[in-house]
Parts: structure tokens; C-alpha cells; sequence
């Protein structure tokens, strides 16, 4: 096979999330792969520092609230002033229930905070759709673009209570809550939608669906989360590097409106 067709060296990538566990695998394959990374977040953390001291002018990190339009408006202009119009845009930012959040949250589904479902889908849908409407608009202008939206096995089927069935025997309340759920399906027809609407203006826009990656959760969950994976293990970060960078590359220059489903099996049985 021809691996051009996998080059990168042209590409300006905005990164939202980036400061995160995933966000921070890709830049670093993608920047290594010799492309322009922009990333966005709320905090600037170490991997952020190391990034930069290696790969210089290359990378970018600008902090943005991607829930706010005149934010991303002003990281717009800078990254076009800095670099040139951005090409591939990962929607990698979200939020899950934070260690944090209120004890309902991760509590019977009948006591699921208003105030949680309303924080959810302003991180996970409207920054995902202002972020598309903010770079996809360029990018249709320009006549060329790649959005990643991604998503979680949990957007394309319900969480399987039982997984979390050890720590209710432990005589915790808990359930997996609806709202990241109902967000990750929502991203995936938001994917649609787009695709549909720019397919003529040389923007895709496609899905990536992701399993859960290993992260010093407990044994216990890790166990009872595995069995539901036919591979038989859990992911790790660099298992989704290679859907990330064929769905940024020309490879997948055909390829819109799809969902990439990423999930050692998970969704198959
Ligand atoms: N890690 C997994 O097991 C897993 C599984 C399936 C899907 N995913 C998806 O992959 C993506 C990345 O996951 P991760 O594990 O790296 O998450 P993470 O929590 O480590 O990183 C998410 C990043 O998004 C940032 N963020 C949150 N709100 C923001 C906002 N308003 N503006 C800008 N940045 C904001 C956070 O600061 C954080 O750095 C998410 O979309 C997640 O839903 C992850």
C-alpha cells in the first residue's frame, strides 16, 4: 500500500480536550507524524509543557472553553493568523461524572440532577456543535476538512447495569448515569447530520467510538468490564492512534458520515 496516503504534513489539527489522557496520545503521534497541532482546553497541565519544549513551533496550546462561541471565534483567528486555515478537527473534549459530582448523579436514575443533565449536554453536545460550527464553517469555505466527532460504546447502547453490580453488593447506589450516554448518542447523529449537510463542500465529518480505556480503575470494575470484551482486555491509549490518524489523513477520503467503532468487540455481541 501506498503510505502517502496516510501523510500528514499538511494538515493543521485543532484538538479540543487535549490536556486529557487521549487527547494528549493523539498530539503526540500527530505532531511526531509532522503536523500542525492546536489544542484547547481549560487547564494547561505538564504533557502540555513537554509537548511544546519538543516540538516548538509545531504546537500550539491555546486554553478555550469550547461551551463558549467567542472563544473559539478568537482561537479561530489566532490559529489562522499563526498557521493557515485548520483542516481536521477532533471533538475529543467531554465530561463523565466527575469524582466530584453530586452524590445523585451516580445514584438511581429517578434522582438524576436536572443541573447534571443540563452541564453534560453543554460540554458534550453544544461544545461539540459550536466547535463544528465555529471550524467546519471555515473549513467548508476552504473546501476541505476532516471532524472527528468522538464518541463512547454508551452512545450506541445502553450501559450495562450489571457491570456496576459489585459496588451496589459494597452497598453503593450506583448506577451508570444517563446523561454521558444520551450525549454520545446524540454526537453520533450530530455526525450525520453534518456529514450530510457539507458532503459537497469536501468537509467529512465521521464518528469515532471508543470502549474503555484501562486507567487504575479498580479490579473489581475492571474485571466485571473485560468480560464484555471479546479481545479480553481493556484499551489502552495507543489503540486508538491508527483510527485517529487514518480518519485525519486521505486515506479515509471516502469516508463520511460513518461510524469508526472502536471497541475490541463490544457492540458485536
Ligand atoms: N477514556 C475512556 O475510557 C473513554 C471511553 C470512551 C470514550 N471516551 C471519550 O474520549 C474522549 C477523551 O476521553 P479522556 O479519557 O481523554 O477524557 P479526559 O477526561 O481525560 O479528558 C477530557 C479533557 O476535556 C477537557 N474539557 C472538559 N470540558 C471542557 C471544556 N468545556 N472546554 C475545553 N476542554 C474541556 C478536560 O479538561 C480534559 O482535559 C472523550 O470524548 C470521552 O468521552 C473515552
Amino acid at each position: 500500500m501506498n503510505m502517502d496516503i496516510f501523510n500528514l504534513s499538511k494538515e493543521i489539527i485543532v484538538i479540543t480536550g487535549i490536556s486529557g489522557n487521549l487527547g494528549i496520545s493523539y498530539a503526540n503521534e500527530l505532531l511526531k507524524r509532522d503536523a500542525v497541532v492546536v489544542g484547547l482546553d481549560l487547564e494547561q497541565n505538564k504533557n502540555i509543557n513537554d509537548l511544546k519544549k519538543i516540538f516548538s513551533s509545531k504546537f500550539l496550546f491555546i486554553k478555550c472553553d469550547i461551551t463558549s462561541k467567542k472563544q473559539l471565534e478568537s482561537v479561530q483567528k489566532v490559529i489562522i493568523k499563526k498557521y493557515s486555515y485548520p483542516t481536521v478537527l477532533i471533538n475529543n473534549a467531554a465530561i463523565d461524572s466527575p469524582p466530584s459530582a453530586p452524590i445523585e448523579e451516580n445514584g438511581p436514575f429517578e434522582y438524576y440532577p436536572e443541573e447534571s443533565w443540563d452541564k453534560i449536554m453543554e460540554v458534550n453536545l453544544k461544545g461539540v456543535f459550536l466547535c463544528c460550527q465555529v471550524f467546519g464553517n471555515i473549513m467548508a469555505s476552504n473546501k476541505t476538512g476532516s471532524i472527528i466527532n468522538i464518541s463512547s460504546i454508551y452512545g450506541m447502547l445502553s450501559p450495562d447495569q450489571t457491570i456496576y453490580e459489585y459496588k451496589r453488593k459494597n452497598g453503593e447506589d450506583f448506577y451508570k448515569p444517563i446523561g454521558y450516554s444520551v450525549s454520545k448518542a446524540g454526537v453520533i447523529n450530530m455526525t450525520r447530520y453534518l456529514s450530510s449537510y457539507w458532503a459537497k463542500s469536501g468537509v467529512r465529518v465521521n464518528t469515532l467510538t471508543l470502549a474503555g480505556v484501562e486507567n487504575n480503575q479498580d479490579k473489581k470494575f475492571i474485571k466485571a468490564y473485560t468480560s464484555k470484551i471479546p479481545i479480553g482486555r481493556m484499551a489502552n491509549s495507543e489503540d486508538y492512534i491508527g483510527p485517529i490518524v487514518f480518519l485525519s489523513s486521505k486515506a479515509s477520503n471516502y469516508m463520511t458520515g460513518a461510524n469508526l467503532v472502536v471497541d475490541g468487540g463490544w457492540t458485536s455481541i
